[in-house]
């Protein structure tokens, strides 16, 4: 199945990047930072049809509004476009993100960095991946020589949750702290070493659900921000080495 994955990540990348650029339709969703391209739906038309086609009993769980047949044994949670505000902005950052579970574990994902054409794979218990290297977290055990990086809602005017707080304070403890914009591609980034930290408050299924079984099978540590074990649903992650993770936790929990 992870072929499969890979084969269709890689087909909707190239309609990505030969659209990147060019002048596309843009619409707002809940608001005028939250936006979605006709490349997003496309994008989604083209796996979401891979999917029916070939894994007719599969549900799909999308986010431009393909799901299909939830409860079903295996499901596809897909984001056909995980960095939107970049990809419409000319800003080379975004990815293709599929996870498959099955009866509600993650057993592969595939994260397509579509501007770089590297595919970030895992399959539960098998290592984590880019294109054909084996990958692993950094082994940084200091918070002060790591380099973290974080992403905000879209409703971040009207969260209450203090994500700006937890960005100042670990802003002034960590090497340094960035914002890519794209979470599945945050999540590999800490697989391969990359970063040391990531976290999230307010996260979807599709942003999480291939960047953290990539994340977890190079040796990172996926919880919530008391150190509790989360699924796909959960909206707050903190993602990290293993090593810095108590170090972040006693930050969060005082901001
Ligand atoms: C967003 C990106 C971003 C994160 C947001 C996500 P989208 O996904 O992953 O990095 O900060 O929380 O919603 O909307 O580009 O698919
Ligand atoms: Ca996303
Ligand atoms: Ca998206």
């Amino acid at each position: 199945m992870i072929e499969d994955i890979k084969f269709i990540s890689k087909e909707a990348g190239s309609l990505i990047r030969n659209a990147f650029g060019t002048n596309f339709k843009i619409e707002f969703k809940t608001n005028e930072s939250n936006l979605v391209t006709e490349v997003d739906k496309a994008s989604e038309k083209l796996i979401t049809g891979f999917v029916k086609k070939k894994f007719p009993s599969h549900g799909i769980l999308a986010e431009e509004g393909g799901s299909f047949n939830k409860e079903s044994e295996f499901l596809w949670v897909i984001d056909p476009i995980d960095g939107t505000t970049n990809f419409a902005h000319g800003l080379p950052i975004f990815s293709v993100s599929i996870g498959v579970q099955k009866n509600g574990k993650t057993i592969a994902g595939v994260v397509y960095d579509v501007m770089n054409d590297i595919t970030y794979s895992a399959e539960l218990g098998s290592g984590a991946f880019a294109n054909s290297e084996k990958i692993s977290v950094s082994k940084n055990d200091k918070l002060s020589r790591s380099v973290l990086v974080t992403g905000f809602p879209y409703n971040i005017a009207e969260n209450p949750e203090n994500a700006l707080g937890k960005f100042v304070a670990l802003t002034t403890v960590a090497r340094g702290v960035r914002r890519l914009g794209s979470a599945a591609i945050d999540f590999c980034y800490l697989a391969r070493g990359v970063f040391d930290g990531f976290w999230e408050v307010q996260l979807h299924p599709w942003d999480v659900c291939a960047g953290k079984l990539i994340a977890e099978e190079a040796g990172g540590l996926v919880t919530d921000f008391n150190g509790n074990q989360i699924d796909i649903y959960s909206e707050k992650f903190l993602a990290t080495n293993g090593l810095i993770h108590n170090e972040i936790m006693e930050i969060m929990k005082k901001n």
